[in-house]
């Protein structure tokens, strides 16, 4: 698949407007807008329990472990006998035979749906529904040979199928409302594209195994996203990994954060790359402190939400820092206007959040630390955790700006094909050492620093964010001073071979 950019300049109006609109439910829509139509069921009991006889009776040779699993499963054992729910319920009646099994039919989260419209209704509304979308959003992402891209499951879409397969965004020449194409993608996939098994997984679709933060470990861990090696390591988890989590323990689990009361929606104030939408205020503030900047800083002053951040809002620094971060991600412009990407990685995916959602968000999970501890103690934790990210902004803008100066001065020049230089968001396809460097900041050491703040991981925060972080700044320092020397050297070398040409 390749990405086709559509001109962008008089698209951003519309992203504007949805960006000052933009509700959460924009995704949720689109695919309710497609809620298959109610399977209309006028067989007889008797005929269904038969089929399921011979579903279970064949696939007990051939796959024994599923029977098994669904014969424990809550589907099987329904508290109301009538409303059990058979291999059919899932899968169709089309297959019934040996050499037929091409015809099973494999469920969507819309099929889970028809069940449990209010999980599937808050799932669809919070982030993960948009894991999909956001993947292919990466320029990254389209160079990456299939198995590792999309089907197969081997990589990028092993944990990302947990978002909603066949949301349109920019990639796919929408540069609307998020839209949904009516399947076509799900059907280019036999499997993977059920999500709620994400928690939950088949057969045994069991709600305690969702409950247990086991559960989120295969996909929020490791290089960028470590939060199951965090919250283990952090006295939450600790505690969870000493006395259990029965209901009413005394540590918290991820659900109990980020799934408070069942509530499927997820979404986090900070969102994953720890960036949120500057406001209006943050803007015009940031021009006493760079007046040059004055007429750009005004246009994009003027397409901003207004208000401030609770906790700890914005000074013109960490504007100014955050600016170069987008800027570096292609998500602003060289005149700090919003790009295509900002359409599609911010609006459409909502990657980041405007001061009255961040602040809804925040608030919520601040009652929920408060019903453990007390507020005093909760506010310091948030104010501590945000001033980090913003010293970390500090560290990561001086080395950008190291990087953005070498383009500037011809010392790096933009590889074929890149529409932005530098571009954090090519990750590990960066072609030089410098920006290598660079990735790592963005990817690794950033996001722990912040990411282990938050989830009162000192050792995630400081020996495999901070630390590592300011060790990658100064390498990066280091290295525009030798590129510029270099430079430097050679441009001599030619002035001096130049010169003796011409005196011969
Ligand atoms: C007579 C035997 C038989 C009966 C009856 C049968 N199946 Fe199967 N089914 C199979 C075989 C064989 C396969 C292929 C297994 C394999 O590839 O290992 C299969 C595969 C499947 C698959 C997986 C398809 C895939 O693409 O991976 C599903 C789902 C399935 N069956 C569901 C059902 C349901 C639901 C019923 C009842 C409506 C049913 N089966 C009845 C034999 C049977
Ligand atoms: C035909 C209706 C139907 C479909 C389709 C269906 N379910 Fe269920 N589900 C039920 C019923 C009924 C129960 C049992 C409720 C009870 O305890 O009586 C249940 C129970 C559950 C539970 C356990 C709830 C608990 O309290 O223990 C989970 C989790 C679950 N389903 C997930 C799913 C997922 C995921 C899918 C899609 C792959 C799905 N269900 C498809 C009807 C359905
Ligand atoms: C509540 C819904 C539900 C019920 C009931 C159900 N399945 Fe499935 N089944 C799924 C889901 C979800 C998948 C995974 C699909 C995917 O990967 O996209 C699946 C996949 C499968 C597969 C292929 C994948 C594999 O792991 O081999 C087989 C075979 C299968 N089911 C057989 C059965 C049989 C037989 C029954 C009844 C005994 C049954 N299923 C009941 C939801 C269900
Ligand atoms: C990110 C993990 C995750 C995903 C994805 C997920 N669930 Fe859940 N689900 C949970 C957790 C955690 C609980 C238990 C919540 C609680 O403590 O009440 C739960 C509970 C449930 C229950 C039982 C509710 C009850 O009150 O007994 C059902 C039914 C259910 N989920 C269905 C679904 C469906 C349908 C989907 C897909 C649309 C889905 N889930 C996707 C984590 C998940
Ligand atoms: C005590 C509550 C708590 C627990 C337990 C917890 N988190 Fe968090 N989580 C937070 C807070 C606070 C934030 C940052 C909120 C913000 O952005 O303001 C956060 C942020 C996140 C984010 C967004 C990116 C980031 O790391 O900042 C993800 C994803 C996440 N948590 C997943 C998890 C997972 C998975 C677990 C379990 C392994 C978990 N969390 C355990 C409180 C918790
Ligand atoms: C199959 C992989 C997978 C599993 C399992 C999973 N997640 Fe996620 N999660 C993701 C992906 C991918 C995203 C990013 C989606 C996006 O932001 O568009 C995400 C995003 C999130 C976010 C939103 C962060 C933000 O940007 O605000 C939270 C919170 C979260 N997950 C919590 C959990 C919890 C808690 C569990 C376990 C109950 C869990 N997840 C299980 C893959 C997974
Ligand atoms: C091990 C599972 C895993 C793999 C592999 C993975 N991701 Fe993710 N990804 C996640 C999780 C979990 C999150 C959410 C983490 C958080 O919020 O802290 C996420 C978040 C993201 C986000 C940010 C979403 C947002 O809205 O903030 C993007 C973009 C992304 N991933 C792209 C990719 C791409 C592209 C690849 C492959 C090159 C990839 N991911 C590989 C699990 C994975
Ligand atoms: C279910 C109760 C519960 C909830 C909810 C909860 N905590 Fe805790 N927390 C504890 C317990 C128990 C401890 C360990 C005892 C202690 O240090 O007070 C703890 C410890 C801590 C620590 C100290 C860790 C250390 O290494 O010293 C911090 C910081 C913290 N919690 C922050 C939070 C924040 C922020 C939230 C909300 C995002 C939160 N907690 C939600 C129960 C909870």
């Amino acid at each position: 698949m390749r990405k086709h950019y559509l001109p962008v300049a008089g698209v951003m109006l519309v992203a504007l407007a949805l960006l000052l609109s933009a509700g959460s439910g924009v995704a949720a829509e689109a695919v309710a807008q497609k809620a298959p139509e109610q399977k209309t069921e006028v067989k007889q009991i008797d005929e269904e329990k038969k089929l399921q006889g011979e579903c279970v009776g064949c696939h007990i040779n051939v796959t024994p472990g599923i029977v098994k699993q669904h014969l424990g499963s809550p589907h099987a054992n329904t508290t109301n006998q009538e409303d059990e729910v058979l291999c059919s319920s899932c899968h169709g009646e089309k297959h019934t035979a040996m050499d037929d099994w091409k015809k099973a039919e494999m469920p969507t989260a819309e099929v889970c749906g028809e069940c449990h419209k209010k999980q599937h209704r808050q799932h669809a509304e919070g982030k993960h529904n948009l894991g999909w979308l956001v993947m292919k959003s990466q320029i990254a992402w389209h160079g990456q040979p299939g198995a590792i891209a999309g089907e197969g499951y081997r990589g990028c879409s092993g944990c990302h199928k947990i978002g909603k397969k066949g949301l349109l965004g920019v990639t796919d020449g929408n540069t609307g409302e998020v839209k949904y194409d009516g399947g076509k993608e799900e059907a280019k996939y036999r499997y993977g594209n059920v999500q709620c098994d994400a928690c939950h997984t088949r057969h045994s679709f069991k709600v305690s195994e969702a409950r247990d933060p086991r559960a989120c470990s295969n996909c929020h861990m490791g290089f960028d996203h470590p939060q199951w090696e965090m919250y283990s390591s952090a006295k939450h988890g600790v505690i969870w990994a000493i006395e259990g989590h029965e209901e009413g323990a005394r540590a918290p689990t991820c659900q109990n954060c980020h799934i408070m009361e069942g509530d499927h929606a997820v979404k986090t104030p900070w969102g994953f790359l720890g960036l949120r939408i500057p406001t209006k205020e943050n803007v015009l503030a940031l021009i006493k402190a760079a007046p040059s900047l004055e007429p750009q800083l005004t246009k994009l002053a003027a397409a901003l939400p207004s208000g401030n951040y609770i906790d700890v809002d914005d000074d013109p620094t960490w504007t100014l820092d955050r600016a170069l971060i987008l800027q570096a991600s292609g998500v602003l412009d060289e005149n700090l206007q919003p790009t295509e990407r900002f359409i599609e990685i911010v609006v459409q995916a909502q990657a980041a959040r405007g001061p009255d959602e961040f602040n809804e968000l925040r608030q919520k999970m601040k009652d929920n630390c408060n019903k453990c501890h007390s507020k005093g103690f909760v506010d310091l934790h948030m104010k501590a955790s945000d001033e980090i990210l913003k010293a970390a902004d500090h560290e990561f803008a001086k080395a950008i700006k190291a990087v953005q100066g070498l383009y500037k001065d011809g010392i790096l020049k933009k590889p074929e094909g890149w529409k932005y230089a530098p571009d954090l968001l090519q990750y590990y396809e960066a072609k030089t050492k410098i920006e290598q460097e660079l990735y790592m900041i963005f990817l690794e050491y950033r996001q722990r620093t912040f990411q282990g703040a938050f989830h009162a991981s000192n050792d995630y925060m400081h020996w495999y964010g901070w630390a590592p972080l300011k060790s990658a700044v100064a390498t990066i320092l280091e290295e525009e001073k030798k590129l510029r020397a270099e430079h430097k050297a050679k441009q001599a070398a030619q002035a001096h071979s130049e010169e003796v040409a011409a005196k011969r």
